[in-house]
């Protein structure tokens, strides 16, 4: 019988084993010239399925396949009409008897376990209304660098709770044993369902949540999708703005994490994002490391 492929859909996907096993391989690749592992991959295709725009997924997949002697073919949103030219179901089954990985980028979460579900072939998820597990474990290699440590640290989040950056996140400090607190509207919090299967906090008050806190992240108030409701978003989440006022209630060495792409002026001020404790275009850059080593541990590669 052949062997079910690992696939990634949600950071709970994997054991903290793994996730330190990644970790520990991305910082590996990214210390070492890239001549050293760029024929690991010869002869391997990752098909990237994109239904949103992206500028950091799209790099950092198309560039690790690359740097690892593979190839990455980008599928625009709208050239293939997924679900709609032709069923979920036969694009996963098509595309993985030909390539070897496949990375999608979808809006509903179903449409990624779907894509699994009929793929023979690892499938990434490379974010979804639910989820964002790559950029989690980005930011995990990032807070591990800076803070050199992920357990006992508080990562507080402010903005949009309901957000898959959010939601990824609080999944993760269950299985690596950080703090996870998130404040937000009331109507912008976490689902239920993972709210609880975490184990984070939930709350409204943006202070209480920042006290202490070793990092402080925020994400757009406008996820994609959200667009037609940005008028009431703006004027919901106003308050829950990351600025210096909020960042000094943090432990003085806090870092300012953000996924990007960034709106200054709305979820975060330029004071910020832009000062001394941010450390969002080295989580930015760590999206291409440790996404070659979950590469390379999806397709049975690690070195
Ligand atoms: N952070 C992130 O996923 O960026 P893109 O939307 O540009 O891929
Ligand atoms: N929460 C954002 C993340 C963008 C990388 C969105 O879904 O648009």
């Amino acid at each position: 019988m052949l062997k079910k492929p690992k696939h990634f859909l949600s950071i709970t996907d994997l054991s903290i084993n793994e996730i330190w096993k990644i970790l520990t391989l991305a910082k590996k690749l990214k210390s070492s010239p890239l001549s050293k592992y760029n024929k690991l991959l010869s002869n391997r295709t990752m098909v990237m399925i994109f239904e949103k725009p992206s500028l950091r997924t799209r790099l950092s997949f198309e560039i690790g396949m690359t740097q690892l002697g593979g190839h990455a073919i980008y599928l625009a949103p709208g050239d293939i009409k997924m679900g709609e030219r032709e069923s979920v179901a036969d694009v996963a089954k098509v595309t993985s008897r030909m390539a070897n990985i496949i990375m999608a980028r979808v809006f509903e979460h179903s449409t990624i376990e779907e894509l699994a579900a009929n793929s023979s072939v690892p499938v990434i998820n490379g974010l979804s209304n639910l989820e964002h597990p790559c950029q989690i474990l980005a930011d995990l290699m990032t807070i591990w660098e800076v803070k050199k440590k992920l357990e006992g640290l508080k990562i507080a989040y402010v903005g949009d709770c309901e957000n898959n950056v959010t939601h990824s996140f609080a999944l993760a400090s269950k299985v690596l044993g950080f703090e996870f607190a998130a404040a937000g509207p009331r109507g912008y919090w976490m689902k239920s369902g993972i709210l609880k299967k975490s184990g984070a906090i939930q709350g409204v008050y943006s202070e209480d949540t920042v006290r202490g806190a070793n990092v402080v992240i925020t994400d757009t108030w406008i996820s994609m999708g959200d667009e037609k409701e940005k008028k009431e978003r703006v004027t919901k989440l106003s308050s829950y703005q990351v600025n210096k006022k909020l960042m000094d209630i943090a432990k003085k060495d806090a870092i300012f994490m953000h996924c990007l792409p960034a709106y200054r002026g709305y979820e975060v001020t330029s004071e910020v994002i832009d000062g001394s404790q941010s450390v969002v275009f080295q989580e930015a850059e760590n999206r291409l490391h440790s996404q070659k080593a979950l590469i390379l541990f999806l397709l049975d590669k690690l070195i």
